[in-house]
């Protein structure tokens, strides 16, 4: 890969620790290419999001077995699994035998319902590959990052952010990149939690199924044309034209899931409810644009002004259980 040249300064058996911020897509990535590299069959566009981050510290020691802690817990399950096929995957590009340390802590509120696993790979990236003794720019732990989970390539970066489909079959040139910092448009992302159960679909095994939906193939065709205007809005700092086509991205990728076989809704009374309550409040003036991602959460993007009516609006909404919101936020970087 890319940028994967051992970092001689840093030897293995240093601990790094590294933390990332979740991030939410405005164009979103639905369907792959490459399964196995988490090649996207589109590009993506995405908010960095301030507030909710993952932590991971990495260290390559001479131990007998990788030791994985998730949030205090050293239980086998799926997750961890994921998180040391990460390592190894890491450990071979790195070319190096040890064994690893890993230990994650999530700052995002539990339950709410926002997928923390792009934030976790990214932090991921950063510290296992730099406790490897390795020293990657941004855009190669971009692409590393995306080996654990495919929206992890975004929160390498803060603000807004592109993550580029590539042609490559081996997906060097499926990166993301910055396109304004945080600093760069001040905006806020509301988010209603309308349920704290962990969703039944993953967004993997949802993406999978979309494949079986006649209107897949009209979403791959489409994507070019969203991302040119999504792109448009942000040099432009246009907050309509940019929350009209991430409401129509969103709303595209539920319903191809809607004609998908099995049918697949992610969404909840409440979430549908939370969207009707945020296109009225549009009506009287105040300018909310909706996104929900593979579960039922509603996401608002709005000028900061607006977000404590909006936030307000939808705390009244039966079944909401919490509204948190959220500045944008950083890339993801080393931490003591
Ligand atoms: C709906 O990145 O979680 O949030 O690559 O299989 O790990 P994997 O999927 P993941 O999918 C995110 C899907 C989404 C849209 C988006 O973030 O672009």
């Amino acid at each position: 890969m890319k940028g994967l040249e051992p970092d001689r300064s840093t030897m293995p058996g240093a601990d790094t620790t590294a933390r990332a911020n979740v991030n939410v897509a405005l164009i979103k990535y639905w369907g792959k290419r490459d399964t196995a590299l988490n090649l996207p069959s589109t590009g993506s566009i995405s908010l960095t999001l301030d507030g909710l981050w993952v932590k991971a510290s990495c260290a390559f020691g001479d131990g007998s077995v990788d030791e994985c802690l998730i949030d205090g817990s050293g239980e086998a399950g799926d997750d961890a699994t994921r998180v040391l096929r990460f390592v190894d995957l890491i450990r071979n590009e790195a070319g190096i035998a040890a064994r690893a340390r890993v230990n994650t802590t999530s700052g995002v509120p539990k339950g709410i319902g926002l997928a923390s696993s792009a934030a976790a790979f990214a932090s991921l990236a950063v510290a296992v590959s730099r406790a490897a003794g390795m020293r990657l720019e941004p855009p190669a732990l971009s692409a590393l990052a995306r080996r654990g989970s495919g929206s992890a390539a975004r929160s390498i970066f803060g603000g807004f952010v592109e993550w580029h489909r590539g042609e490559r079959p081996d997906g060097r040139d499926s990166i993301a990149e910055p396109i304004l910092p945080p600093a760069g448009w001040d905006v806020r992302m509301v988010v209603a939690v309308t349920s704290s159960a962990r969703k039944a679909i993953s967004s993997s095994e949802g993406m999978q199924r979309a494949a079986s939906s006649p209107l897949y193939p009209p979403w791959v065709e489409s994507a070019e044309r969203d991302l040119a205007e999504a792109r448009r809005a942000i040099a432009a700092r246009d907050l309509e034209a940019l929350g009209l086509v991430a409401e129509h991205s969103a709303l595209k990728m539920h319903a191809i899931g809607l004609a998908a076989r099995p049918p697949l809704v992610y969404w909840l009374g409440a979430t549908v409810e939370c969207i009707h309550r945020v296109w009225a409040l549009r009506e009287e003036g105040t300018r909310g644009y909706v996104t929900i991602d593979a579960g039922p959460q509603v996401k608002v993007l709005c000028e900061p002004a607006d977000a404590p009516t909006i936030a307000g609006a939808l705390r009244d909404v039966a079944g909401v259980e919490r509204v948190l919101t959220c500045a944008p936020g950083r890339g993801a970087e080393v931490r003591g």
